[in-house]
Parts: C-alpha cells; sequence; structure tokens
C-alpha cells in the first residue's frame, strides 16, 4: 500500500473545477479581494474532463476509494454531469460527493443525480436573512440555498450541510439552523480556519467546536426529550473530518475542530486543483503541476510514478503544527474548495 511519511495512505481525492464563484463569503473570497478586476484563469488553463478522469484514474490505482467534486462553485463548470458520469463509473470509485454553495441545485440536482452523483454537501452558515447577507458577501438570501436543498433532497441525493462558525458573526443562530435542518440533513459545524490569505483570521473569532455543542444542548431540552444532551458516536469511517454526536431524538450533528482538535494523524486526502496541481495538504505553501506532464504526453505509468512520488515524501500536518504565526502563503481556499 502507498504510504506518505507518516504512514497514511492516499484513499480520498479532492477535485477542484473551477476558481470560480457566485458567492464572496467573506472567510473564503472577500469582494475586496476577488472583485470585479480579479483576474480567474483562463478557461484554457482548466483541466478538460478527458485531463481529470486520466489524473482521477491514476489516483484511483493508488488508492483513492472516494471523490469529492468541489470549486469554487463546481456547478458553474459547464456541463458539470458529464464529469460525474465519467467518474462515477470508474472501477474502484466507491463514493463521489459534490460540495456545492446550493445556489444551482435547483437547476442541476436532477441531472446530477442521473450521472450517478450520490451526495452533495451544501454550504450555509445562517438562516438569518442579514447575517447571511453579510457572510456571503453579495446578499443572496437563505431562502436561495434552502431550495437548493430542497431540489437536491427531491432528486434523492443525500444531504450534508457545512455551518462555517465565526464569533460575533453567525454564533448566536446556530441552533435555528440546525433545528430547521436536522430533519433533512446532516449539519456539520466548521471552526473558521486560516485558509489561504486575505480572510482576517484570527483565533478570537473562532468558536471551539466544544463551545458549539455546548449551546445546542444547553438550549434545547425541550418536551419532546428532542435538543437535549448530546452523546459522541463512532465515526463513520476512519479519518472522518466531522466529529459526530447525537442527541436523545438521535438528531445527528458534526463538529470539525480543525482548529482545536485537528486530525490531521488520519488524513488520506490529497486536493487537485482546477489547473491540475497536486496540494497535500488544504493548507499548502506549494503544490505539484501535474497537467505540465499530462500535456506533454506522460504514459500512464510515468503519471503515476509523479503522484506516488508526492505522496511518499508527504509530511503535512498544518493543523497540528499551527502555531501563533500561519504559514507565510497558503494556496487560496478557491482553488482547492476546502
Ligand atoms: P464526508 O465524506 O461527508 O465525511 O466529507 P468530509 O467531511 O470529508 O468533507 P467536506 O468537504 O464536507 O469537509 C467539510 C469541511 O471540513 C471542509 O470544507 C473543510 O472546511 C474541512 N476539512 C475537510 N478536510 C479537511 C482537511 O483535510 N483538513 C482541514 N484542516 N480541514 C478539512
Ligand atoms: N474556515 C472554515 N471553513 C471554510 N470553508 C471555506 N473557507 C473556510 C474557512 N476559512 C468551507 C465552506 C465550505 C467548504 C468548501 O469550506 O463553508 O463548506
Ligand atoms: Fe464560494 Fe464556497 Fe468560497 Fe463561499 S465558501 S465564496 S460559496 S467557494
Ligand atoms: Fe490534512 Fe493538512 Fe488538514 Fe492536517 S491540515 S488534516 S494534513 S489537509
Amino acid at each position: 500500500m502507498l504510504l506518505d511519511r507518516l504512514g497514511r495512505p492516499l484513499r480520498d481525492l479532492r477535485v477542484s473545477v473551477t476558481d470560480r464563484c457566485n458567492l464572496r463569503c467573506t472567510y473564503c473570497m472577500p469582494a475586496d479581494v476577488f472583485g470585479p478586476d480579479y483576474a480567474f484563469l483562463p478557461r484554457a488553463e482548466l483541466l478538460t474532463f478527458e485531463e481529470i478522469e486520466r489524473l482521477a484514474r491514476a489516483f484511483v490505482a493508488l488508492g483513492v476509494q472516494k471523490l469529492r467534486i468541489t470549486g469554487g462553485e463546481p456547478l458553474l463548470r459547464r456541463d458539470l454531469p458529464d464529469l460525474i458520469a465519467r467518474l462515477s463509473r470508474m472501477n474502484g470509485v466507491q463514493d463521489v460527493a459534490l460540495t456545492t454553495n446550493g445556489l444551482l441545485l435547483p437547476r442541476l440536482a436532477g441531472d446530477l443525480k442521473a450521472a450517478g452523483l450520490n451526495r452533495v454537501t451544501v454550504s450555509l452558515d445562517s438562516l438569518d436573512p442579514e447575517v447571511f447577507g453579510r457572510m456571503n458577501g453579495l446578499k443572496v438570501q437563505p431562502q436561495r440555498v434552502l431550495d437548493g436543498i430542497e431540489a437536491a433532497l427531491q432528486a434523492g441525493l443525500g444531504v450534508k450541510v457545512n455551518t462555517v462558525v465565526q464569533r460575533g458573526v453567525n454564533d448566536a443562530g446556530l441552533r435555528d439552523l440546525w433545528l430547521a435542518l436536522r430533519d433533512s440533513a446532516v449539519v456539520r459545524f466548521i471552526e473558521f480556519m486560516d485558509v489561504g490569505n486575505h480572510n482576517g483570521w484570527n483565533l478570537d473569532a473562532v468558536v471551539p467546536s466544544r463551545e458549539v455543542l455546548a449551546r445546542l444542548s444547553a438550549a434545547g431540552e425541550g418536551a419532546d426529550g428532542t435538543g437535549g444532551e448530546f452523546q459522541p458516536v463512532n465515526p463513520n469511517y476512519r479519518g472522518e473530518v466531522a466529529a459526530r454526536h447525537v442527541d436523545a431524538g438521535g438528531h445527528e450533528i458534526g463538529l470539525i475542530s480543525s482548529v482545536t482538535a485537528p486530525f490531521c494523524g488520519d488524513c488520506s486526502r490529497a486536493r487537485l486543483s482546477a489547473v491540475g496541481v497536486l496540494y497535500t495538504c488544504l493548507f499548502a505553501g506549494v503544490g505539484t503541476d501535474l497537467r505540465a506532464p499530462l500535456r506533454a504526453g506522460a504514459s500512464d505509468t510515468e503519471v503515476r510514478d509523479v503522484i506516488a512520488g508526492v505522496w511518499q515524501g508527504r509530511r503535512d500536518r498544518y493543523s497540528e503544527e499551527r502555531g501563533e504565526n500561519t504559514r507565510e502563503r497558503k494556496v487560496e481556499m478557491s482553488h482547492i474548495g476546502g
């Protein structure tokens, strides 16, 4: 089995298909940086679906079982269901998922499901129109995301919801959000992270997951027995990012605690940017260009050897090493999709 320097296998590949997005979340693509003059990648730079499929095949041959499509906003990539179809029929692929802001799901959920997608993870930070409008940078209303979630459920897709928690910004509304969604989706609360170079991260803005849990519990001892104290439950698989908890009514929440309880020890994730650069950590400074060898005519074996070499040399454990100072220059979240 292919292992990195810390003994971790390669199991999970996350593929970004575009660096563009139709939102401007303040913690990811702040509007003052990603404005009208921002130079997004030209189309010719992006990997084609053929190239993505070829690279994915190489990763699967090296142990990858799970594929996640990300962005930017992946549903902005034209004909995305065609890519899903190519990937979901690939031998050895056990799970194909998609991370999206949900805005285009009413239009695309049916086609995505038909193409073989199993599930979506939708980002939604607040149900309060004012708070969400501010966080997404464009005053987009939460109802539009809820419509997207509904469309996904109608199409038969599994749904998880990702909520990034920022102190003093959306932390007051977490319980409302969970109550509204818990019967149709698994909600996961993510500690605000110092990804990229522009999101103004500081430790004071992080609400530790244990505090999130305490808030959800304390507020929630209803007569129906739900919402009360949460119990931890076993992970669904080794290295699961979200720590799962359930309440007395069996409603699940997930806590993603990259800041207060890093999970690098089990990290089996590789990330491929939209231009074909391989990153072995969400916080990487540099990556390895796979597009160049691909476009120079490298054989499948040669491509596989490059990937294997990178993985074998991997020692990333950024979240465990995060100190007072974060790394100088990191890859943008909009390039590798979280
Ligand atoms: P499941 O397959 O549903 O378990 O997905 P997942 O939880 O692995 O994936 P998802 O993309 O939904 O992850 C949720 C969020 O957790 C991401 O958007 C990131 O913010 C964070 N996250 C995921 N993987 C990593 C990681 O390797 N390191 C860190 N620091 N954060 C991560
Ligand atoms: N901290 C935590 N999560 C983030 N995401 C984007 N930026 C950050 C950040 N700075 C999450 C989004 C989305 C996923 C792609 O990553 O909310 O769910
Ligand atoms: Fe777009 Fe997602 Fe980044 Fe928000 S977090 S700007 S929806 S890519
Ligand atoms: Fe993996 Fe890097 Fe996240 Fe640690 S910080 S879990 S090594 S992606």
